[in-house]
């Protein structure tokens, strides 16, 4: 089986990577993890990637002054050092440029914990609770220069509840994260966009995701 060679892109504690590895380890699993990079040094990810054998490096943005470009072509040389395939973003908190965007266009997707088109940007399970949404979730989609706007993959439901706060929120969209994303990128490696399939995951009774990818 050929899989292709997956950089996974993180700038914090890396739940959805670790959800990503887990599921690279399945023998049919179209994807390796070939290496973990986060702009942030500190970023609690890079010591679970590096206890699981995973290649590591951190380029931290805050060396390279503001110049995205530069920032971006440090990414690009580690890239092809590794002979990354495809890149998924799984808390990746910085914006990318069209520079580097455009050479990984169709190669490259990101995880946001909202139901888009709603919500892009930051701050999305307050912004749900504030607009009295009653669902909210998260959705797969692949990168492009637009912030949150690219092509969507898949999404996840789950109920928002009358005493949520933003951190009950996000608790509950995590789990929703946990499982969508590992179908999602498995579809976009296969190239198997067209099937719709929904399904109710009975989790929790209360709170039962509903998981729609190809
Ligand atoms: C996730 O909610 C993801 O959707 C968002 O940032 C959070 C990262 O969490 N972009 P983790 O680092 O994957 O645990």
């Amino acid at each position: 089986m050929n899989k292709k060679r997956l950089a996974i892109f993180i700038s914090g504690r890396g739940s959805n990577m670790e959800s990503l590895l887990r599921a690279c380890e399945a023998p049919d699993y179209p994807a390796d993890p070939a290496l973990v990079l986060s702009n942030r040094p500190s970023a609690k990810g890079l010591e679970i990637a590096a206890a699981r054998g995973i290649p590591t490096i951190a380029i931290d943005h805050k060396t390279f002054n503001g110049d995205r470009v530069t920032f971006e072509t440090a990414i690009q040389a580690e890239l092809e050092a590794h002979e990354i395939d495809f890149i998924a973003l799984a808390g990746f908190m910085r914006v990318m440029t069209p520079w580097l965007v455009s050479r990984w266009e169709g190669r490259m997707v990101n995880i946001h914990p909202s139901l888009l088109p709603s919500f892009p940007g930051l701050h999305t399970h307050q912004r749900a609770i504030v607009a009295g949404c009653r669902l909210a979730g998260c959705t797969v989609h692949y990168v492009t220069p637009g912030v949150d706007e690219g092509p969507i993959i898949g999404q996840a439901a789950v109920p928002v509840m009358p005493d949520d706060t933003p951190d009950t929120l996000a608790s509950r969209v995590l789990k929703a994260e946990h499982l969508l994303y590992p179908e999602c990128l498995e579809a976009a490696l296969r190239g198997e966009m067209k099937r719709a399939r929904v399904q109710l995951i009975d989790t929790d009774p209360e709170a039962p995701i509903l998981l729609g990818c190809p």
